[in-house]
């Protein structure tokens, strides 16, 4: 892994990503996310997943609903199929080490690394001002939560590509400014998106093809919930914006239908197939047929998932014992890394 005269850094491929515990899960976070990290299971030794609670506080929330959700987040892992004898999992503010590298990274990243973040930009929009430091710095701790771990690998959206930009310039010029060479990996991206199947689908809204799936989308209506339950699911897809026209025989037919290959999309990853499989099956055919099949296969699909996620949230001691076994395993590998980096830095100890 070079870069630019980097000089190559020779630790272990390992894999980590984070999902915040804002309430609910949707079926956007369960292909791109879960579906995804239970296959890495499979191509890395050392996959790490956390349940980023410290980036949950940036936005307005309710302390009352913050370990429930990071629970329910965390059971979401396991019932997806993350197997925690394979992977750890843990809730991000249980290891100290996140935190106190963020610090000496808010001091390696530069100002302007940071406004040009267009997330916060978006987030922010003309109240800039108003903002918590703590949303400036959101994508700061990202980076510290992945380099803690010197993690090389990270699957992530497409909307975190500039994130992990930073988190590999901060790996740089903290390696450059402290005369560390290779100390700090520069991470790659495993981006889903629409060019990137392997890497898993990029589920949209189901009223607008123009904007994802999200849990922040004011209507219900435009997300398949992981906690719905048959009718909804059955009533969502039926009320889906699509167009009059039955569906093609070809992949290339789906171009310029936004909502046709949305939902083609969704059978795809849902089934485990490629859209050439679904087209081969439904080309031809109108929503009529192809809805009811799709709201059939989700039904069979998640409703098992959040079946095993009720279970898991009715006996939290069990799950609070996965997650603390977790964090005890995250520590012991982001404690010598920090340890190191008080060296490095120079620090009195
Ligand atoms: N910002 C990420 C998102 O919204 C979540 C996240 C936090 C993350 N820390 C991370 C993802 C570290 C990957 C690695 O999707």
């Amino acid at each position: 892994m070079t870069n630019e005269g980097a000089v190559t850094y020779k630790g272990p491929e390992r894999v980590f990503s984070g999902v915040q515990p804002t309430n609910g899960l949707h079926l956007g976070n369960y292909l791109g996310a879960l579906v995804k990290f239970v296959a890495l299971q499979e191509r890395f030794k050392e996959c790490i997943y956390c349940v980023v609670d410290l980036h949950a506080i940036t936005a307005d929330l309710d302390p009352k609903l913050l370990a429930g959700n990071t629970r329910e987040v965390a059971a979401a892992f396991l019932a997806a199929g993350v197997d925690p004898t394979k992977s750890i999992i843990f809730v991000q503010s249980a290891v100290r080490q996140h935190t106190e590298l963020t610090w000496i990274f808010n001091c390696v990243a530069r100002m302007g690394w940071v406004q040009r973040m267009t997330q916060f930009k978006d987030k922010a929009g003309k109240h800039a001002e108003r903002m918590s430091v703590g949303l400036f710095d959101y994508p700061v701790l990202m980076a510290a939560d992945i380099l803690a771990y010197k993690a090389t690998h990270v699957p992530v959206g497409e909307d975190q590509t500039q994130h992990l930009e930073l988190t590999r310039d901060i790996a740089q010029k903290f390696n450059n400014d402290f005369g560390a060479p290779g100390f700090f990996p520069l991470p790659e991206g495993l981006i889903q998106g629409p060019e990137n199947e392997k890497y898993g689908a990029r589920i949209m809204s189901l009223r607008d093809a123009s904007k994802k799936m999200s849990k922040s989308d004011p209507s219900d209506q435009t997300r398949i919930n992981l906690s719905d339950d048959a009718d909804a699911i059955a009533h969502k897809i039926k009320k889906a914006t699509t167009d009059p026209n039955p569906l093609p025989e070809t992949v290339e037919g789906l171009a310029g239908r936004a909502e046709a290959e949305n939902l083609v999309g969704i059978y795809a990853a849902v089934a485990g197939v490629s859209a050439a499989d679904v087209l081969k099956e439904f080309g031809g055919k109108g929503f009529g047929t192809f809805k009811p099949a799709l709201a059939d296969l989700l039904v069979t699909k998640l409703g098992p998932i959040a079946g095993e996620m009720r279970r898991l949230m009715a006996d939290p001691g069990s799950l609070d014992g996965i997650l603390r076994q977790g964090a005890a395993r995250a520590a012991a590998i982001a404690e010598p890394v920090l340890d190191d980096v008080r060296k490095i830095v120079g620090f009195w100890r």
